[in-house]
């Protein structure tokens, strides 16, 4: 990928001059061509059962100490996969229909993955990466045999007592001591050997994995399989190959189509991939990078250490990487408000905007984030600016009707509804073989127990 960046870094200025005399769709094309941007295949050769598999085990709590949190609690179908507000909850929290109320704030806020089998780097720290020679990195080690990143990132809610696992001490939702809490930190992977003895207590679960993995002989399943099959279905289910975008770039089963984008978004897309300079980081098939930069987004929520998230200076210990995050891939975008790793913007138009000019963000005094007035620490404003990219701005300024030609050509990338099955709900099973309630479910159901 930083061959086709270091080629699309050329374009906008190669394009600047071809603008005098209108930029053509055979232009655009080559631009968008340069930057790897094309439209993802779709993969329809995973067998069926390991994705079902997946599905009933991204939906049950049965997988949380307290046996209260999903991973479709914070990812949610109804809401594209994020959860719709600024900052993740955790344990101890509740969802009623497709909203959480209470529970852990978390630091950042929940990423709503689409076609992530395409990400070099996942989190908004890039905590869980694929490296240069092929291996992954992962915060912890991970068990032989983990071969994807999805696989590797889903072994770590699991193990986080934030997020899914809880407290020392704590009592599940049944009133049973919690046995995921109780096993030291130091030791993930006895949390994940405790998780797959839950599972296996449970007959449904016990004939899902034989029919999902018959190879594997029965009593040998293990956290590996658990997360292979969860992330097969997160591929399957969040991989969008149909929006408008797609359309206009056509793929191996469908000829490019020059109507497929509206005129606003097609100006839209002529300055991302030019004079907005949004190539630049927003580039590969997922318009991303898949590297770290400081955009100089204010602060917001309990942050990471002392109250503050340095992003990806956490993962690698760079003074440069300061306040970096991951540039967010951008599919989906449009219907996955809020906005950046700490959900401080509630708009596009407010997310795109801030890029024109992320000092006079920082300089405000407050923001007003999901409807509360939240006051920018000046100081904390001051040492985000310190390693601040010099390339966030625009290469030419831009004037109110360009930033909405930009929104427009965000929205082209929403996924047409009918692929992904909304509403209702797409992907969520009526029940879960544990008989707790399907987390995340746009529909209450009690209790079987
Ligand atoms: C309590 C809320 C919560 C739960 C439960 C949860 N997640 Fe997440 N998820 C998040 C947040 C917040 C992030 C971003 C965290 C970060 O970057 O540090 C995230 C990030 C991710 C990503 C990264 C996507 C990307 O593009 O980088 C994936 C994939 C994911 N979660 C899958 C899962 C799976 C699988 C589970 C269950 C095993 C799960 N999540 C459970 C909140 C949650
Ligand atoms: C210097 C690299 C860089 C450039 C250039 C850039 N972005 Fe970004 N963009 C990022 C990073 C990094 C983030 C996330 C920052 C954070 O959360 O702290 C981001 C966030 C976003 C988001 C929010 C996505 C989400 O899911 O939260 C949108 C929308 C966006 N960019 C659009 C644009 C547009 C449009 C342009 C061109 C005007 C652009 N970007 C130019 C790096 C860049």
């Amino acid at each position: 990928m930083s061959h086709a960046r270091s080629i699309a870094a050329l374009i906008p200025a190669v394009c600047a001059l071809a603008l005098a005399a209108g930029c053509g769709e055979s232009d655009l094309r080559a631009r968008i061509d340069a930057a790897g941007v094309y439209s993802p295949g779709r993969n329809d050769s995973v067998p069926r059962a390991r994705i079902e598999l997946g599905r009933l085990l991204f939906f049950d709590p049965e997988l949380s100490g307290n046996r209260d949190v999903a991973c479709s609690s914070c990812h949610l179908p109804v809401d594209h996969a994020g959860d719709g507000q600024p900052l993740g909850r955790g344990v101890g929290g509740r969802n009623a229909g497709s909203e959480r109320q209470g529970g852990v704030e978390l630091p950042r806020h929940s990423i709503a993955p689409f076609n992530r089998s395409y990400a070099q780097s996942l989190l908004w720290d890039g905590r869980v990466e694929r490296l240069a020679d092929g291996s992954i990195r992962a915060p912890v080690p991970l068990p032989s045999g983990i071969a994807t990143l999805l696989e590797a990132q889903a072994l770590l809610p699991l193990i986080d007592r934030q997020e899914m696992r809880g407290e020392a001490g704590d009592v599940d939702v049944r009133g049973e001591p919690n046995e995921l809490a109780s096993i030291s930190d130091d030791d993930p992977r006895a949390v994940w050997d405790a998780v797959m003895r839950r599972l296996m207590a449970i007959e449904g679960y016990r004939n899902a994995f034989a029919t999902a993995f018959p190879d594997v002989p029965i009593g040998e399943h293990g956290i590996v399989h658990v997360v292979r099959a969860i992330a097969l279905f997160e591929m399957r289910l969040w991989e969008l190959t149909d929006t408008a975008f797609d359309g206009f770039l056509g793929s191996e089963h469908r000829p490019p189509s020059d109507d497929a984008l509206h005129p606003l978004a097609r100006r839209g897309a002529e300055l991302f991939f030019g004079d907005a300079g949004c190539v630049r980081c927003h580039d590969g098939p997922l318009l991303s990078d898949d590297a770290f930069h400081n955009i100089g987004v204010p602060p917001f929520g309990p942050g990471k250490a002392g109250g503050i998230d340095e992003g990806r200076f956490l993962v690698t210990g760079d003074p440069r990487d300061r306040f970096a995050f991951r540039t967010p891939p951008l599919r989906n975008v449009a219907l996955t408000p809020p906005y950046m790793h700490d959900g401080v913007f509630g708009t596009l138009r407010e997310a795109v905007q801030h890029h024109l000019d992320p000092e006079a963000t920082l300089a405000r005094r407050e923001l007003l984030v999901g409807g509360v007035r939240v006051p920018i620490d000046p100081a904390v404003a001051a040492d985000i600016r310190t390693t601040l990219s010099e390339d966030v701005r625009p290469l030419r300024s831009l004037a109110p009707d360009e930033v909405e030609a930009l929104s427009s050509f965000l929205e082209s990338l929403s996924s047409n509804t009918e692929q992904f099955g909304l509403p209702p709900a797409a992907g969520e099973p009526p029940e879960v073989p544990s008989g707790l309630p399907v987390q995340g479910s746009s529909v209450e159901r009690a209790p079987r127990f």
